[in-house]
């Protein structure tokens, strides 16, 4: 499926920054994530929560696919068991399609996403054998697109399962009724809407520590990227499109106690210069890495330095705040589970 030939051609400005364009921009962004404390996989709740799986053929849409991870995933698990006839559709939609050519392979995929969930490891070869009979490429259509511009080959009405993982904070707050209000235009009367960000105070010490950067180089910190929709603004968005919303709001720590974990940490700051519109205010990209080095450096360095009390030496660490959420939709009332999901509607 191509997306060159697709009607629909977004705004230049959505055609994001080099965070997004280098080949390990988006994933790179991520791997933060791990260090956070309790861990969570939002997207591996979502499947678990509504019950997904191969005896279910759906229409999944998935908005801001990015390099396909998400849809992969669902393809991986569900999708090789499924009779011809009644297979599962997916469909990717993003503005920024150059990431499709980011897309890593099955097989990778496979991996991480089925041991991860099965909760083994990787030295189990039986589950390695059985990932090598999956087809090589799932059926996942890609389109240029994003959240208020729907390709015009997707139908009004067709869609089971619409997601929207960690993209809702780019959209910004005059888009954001419209973006709700185009998904259930393109839903089924029955469909899930399915929406994960973070809240106002996601990474509160990497927006302090960017503060101090732009005082170092003499230029204005960015703006927030928490304008967008943050878990604050989605508990007040959905309500107004959905007879049902629930919510998993998860507070954590992001825990940095090593010098791999600290690198992993700081990259996202670099990548940032561009998504943050730094760009333009920035004097050159080396003073900028040069800042955000220093001072994130010297920041989790002092941190992570251990202290010897009554003779126990104890390690140092770095935390930052993690706070982020899954919120699920719908007209029609779901069965989640109380212990994770609280119904705000
Ligand atoms: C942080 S990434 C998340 C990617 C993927 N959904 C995931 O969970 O890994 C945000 C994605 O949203 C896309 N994006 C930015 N603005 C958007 C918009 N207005 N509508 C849809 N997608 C958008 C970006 O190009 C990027 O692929």
């Amino acid at each position: 499926m191509s997306f060159e030939n697709s009607s629909l051609q977004p705004p230049d400005s959505l055609l994001l920054s080099e965070e997004y364009r280098s080949s390990d921009g988006v994933r790179a962004r991520f791997a933060v994530e791990q260090y956070t404390r309790p861990y969570i996989d939002l997207e591996a709740e979502y499947i678990y929560a509504l019950g997904l799986d191969k005896g279910m053929p759906a229409t999944h849409l998935d908005m801001g696919a990015s390099d396909l991870a998400y849809l992969k995933r669902l393809a991986i698990e569900f999708h090789l068991d499924q009779p011809t006839e009644k297979q599962s559709r997916y469909i990717a939609v993003e503005p920024n399609v150059l990431q499709y050519q980011q897309a890593i392979g099955l097989e990778q995929v496979a991996l991480g996403a089925i041991l991860h969930a099965l909760g083994k490891s990787k030295d189990d070869h039986s589950l390695e054998q059985s990932i090598h009979l999956l087809p090589n490429d799932p059926v996942i259509e890609q389109y240029r697109g994003d959240a208020n511009h729907i390709p015009s080959e997707i139908e009004k009405g067709s869609v089971d399962y619409y997601t929207m993982f960690k993209t809702g904070y780019h959209i910004p707050e005059k888009d954001q009724d419209l973006a709700i209000r185009t998904a259930k235009e393109f839903m089924k009367p029955d469909g899930v809407y399915g929406l994960s960000t973070s809240g106002q105070k996601h990474k509160s010490v990497t927006r302090l520590l960017e503060a101090e950067v732009a005082d170092v180089l003499g230029i204005l910190p960015p703006p927030r990227m928490n304008q967008g929709l943050t878990t604050e603004r989605v508990g007040n968005l959905l309500p107004k499109h959905f007879k049902h919303v629930y919510m998993l709001d998860h507070p954590g720590l992001i825990v940095i106690d090593n010098a791999q974990a600290a690198l992993t940490y700081i990259r996202p700051a670099k990548l940032a210069i561009n998504l943050y519109n730094w760009g333009n205010r920035v004097p050159n990209k080396k003073a900028f890495d040069s800042a955000i080095d220093k001072i994130f450096k010297g920041r989790i360095e002092n941190d992570l330095t251990p202290i010897i009390r009554n003779g126990v030496f104890i390690p140092g660490k770095f935390y930052d705040i993690a706070s982020t959420s899954l919120s699920i939709a719908s007209d029609y009332e779901l069965d989640l589970d109380p212990r994770k999901f609280i119904q705000i509607k």
